[in-house]
């Protein structure tokens, strides 16, 4: 249902405004990088480092973000051209959105690709339940370097990766498809409790069959000799790129919030739900591979190689293990349903064309990006598209969407966010929409004026050129 006077269909209620913005946040970051990083920059150092990041840089950006979408009631770069208008600044900050848009539309090309991985192993897992039943390990009697070998395999096979990345895709285009009411928020109402039921229970799996004693210690073990420059820039990276933030989705999904929702405490929730996921992640991940005896430093392979390796030893191995990447995979999806979102929005309003037309549109364009990026492991795995850029020099396809997006677009687009609303738009215009009073409200002026654009500056250049 089109809410009054907006012209576009708005979230049902302020649960269902939390649930899609936290599904949104909560995803592939979470389950797949965030523990992959933290293993990868020494544990509790850049934990707490992480928790630090989210608060003083991610927590006032992503408010900046859904007030400009509350208050515009349009897609992205519609909705910071009237806050600008209202504000009798330039419209041509619109440009900030532009590019978020943009930036959204290439992580989704990308995010499909591991979506794909992720339905991979939903196969695996289904296909070794026949095999070895319920009750016992997984894989029962194949060797470890065997399980370790399922992901390059894959990696060889493109006519699959390329099969994979695009029916994840179209499983998103089809809920945004729908609209709001009975897709993106359909996906988010339905899909979230249940992950976070799922997620409960294997944390509790992990906590009590696993070595949870060694993971907490992994993670919350501050070791501040290993708190370098390198551990600070992917802390930054990782708690912007688990926000949603920079890349105009949280704009977009303000853009659905009704009038009366107290934006700066719905933002807290979905910051504090995220972080929360994340470190439930940690400590449902670490335990099953520690107790395995697997090392936590193996970057991306941990969920994808140790994880399946480590589920071989445990009791109910293949049920854990199909029921871990169901829950992955529905994280993922409420994920690239926003990704896909910011774009759509976009074209469907700015052509006025119809919402699957537009869904169309942008889900081609995403294709032929995906296929790219999932042929980029094997079959074209020597084209270096970024080749020119000293810092992109080594970058496969794949490698290439994920490093410009993380590296340039998203710290761009968030110190222009905070450059708009913390100097350019009106200030009542701000304070009106913010949900914010006496000292959080002020805390939040100075860090959102000075602070993170300041930040946000050195990791843009540090991670350029550093
Ligand atoms: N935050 C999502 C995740 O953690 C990824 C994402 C980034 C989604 C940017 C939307 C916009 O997986």
């Amino acid at each position: 249902m089109a809410a009054a006077g907006t012209g576009h269909e708005n979230w049902s209620s302020r649960t269902a405004f939390i649930l899609a913005a936290v599904g949104s946040a909560v995803g592939l970051g979470n389950m797949w990088r965030f523990p992959a990083e933290a293993g990868e920059n020494g544990g509790g150092a850049f934990v707490l480092f992480y928790i630090f990041c989210v608060l003083l840089i991610g927590l006032p950006v992503l408010l900046s973000e859904v007030l400009i979408g509350r208050h515009g009631q349009a897609n992205a770069p519609e909705s910071v051209r009237r806050v600008a208008r209202d504000s009798k600044a330039s419209e041509g900050w619109s440009i900030l959105a532009s590019m978020g848009v943009f930036a959204a539309f290439l992580i989704l090309s990308f995010y499909c690709v591991v979506g794909g991985w992720v339905v991979y192993y939903i196969g695996v897992f289904v296909s070794d339940l026949f095999q070895t039943g319920l009750s016992g390990g997984a894989f029962e009697g194949r060797a470890a370097s065997d399980i370790e070998g399922l992901l390059p395999g894959l990696f060889g096979n493109g006519g699959l990766m390329v099969g994979l990345n695009l029916g994840f895709l179209a499983v998103t285009m089809f809920f945004v498809a729908r609209g709001i009411a009975s897709g993106i928020e359909w996906v988010a109402v339905y899909l979230m409790p249940l992950f976070f039921v799922l997620f409960l229970g294997i944390t509790i799996y992990g906590a009590f069959t696993g070595n949870f004693s060694d993971a907490v210690a992994y993670l919350f073990t501050f070791d501040f000799s290993k708190l370098t420059g390198e551990v600070m820039l992917a802390a930054v990276g990782q708690a912007f790129f688990s926000l949603s933030l920079g890349v105009a989705g949280m704009m977009t999904y303000g853009a659905y919030a009704n009038r009366d929702t107290n934006l700066a405490e719905t933002s807290g929730i979905i910051a504090g739900a995220d972080t929360a996921v994340a470190m439930l992640a940690g400590l449902a991940i670490f335990p099953i591979v520690f107790a395995a005896g697997l090392s936590a430093s193996v970057g991306p392979g941990l969920m994808f190689q140790s994880l399946p390796i480590a589920f071989q030893a445990m009791p109910f191995g293949s049920l854990i293990g199909l029921a871990f990447f169901v829950m992955v995979f529905f994280a993922a999806l409420t994920s690239s349903v926003s990704l896909l979102e910011a774009p759509t929005a976009y074209v469907f309003e700015k052509f006025s064309f119809s919402r699957p037309v537009a869904t169309l549109i942008v889900g081609l364009g995403a294709a032929v990006l995906g296929v790219l990026s999932s042929l980029s492991f094997n079959e074209i795995a020597e084209f270096r598209p970024l080749g020119f850029i000293p810092t992109f020099a080594e970058a496969n396809f794949f490698d290439a969407l994920d490093g410009v997006t993380a590296k340039l677009f998203m710290p761009i687009g968030a110190i222009l966010t905070c450059i708009f609303v913390g100097w350019i738009a009106d200030a009542k215009l701000i304070d009106d929409e913010n949900g914010l009073d006496g000292v959080l409200h002020q805390t939040w002026r100075v860090l959102v004026r000075f602070v993170c654009p300041v930040a946000l500056t050195v990791i843009l250049l540090v991670g350029l050129f550093g």
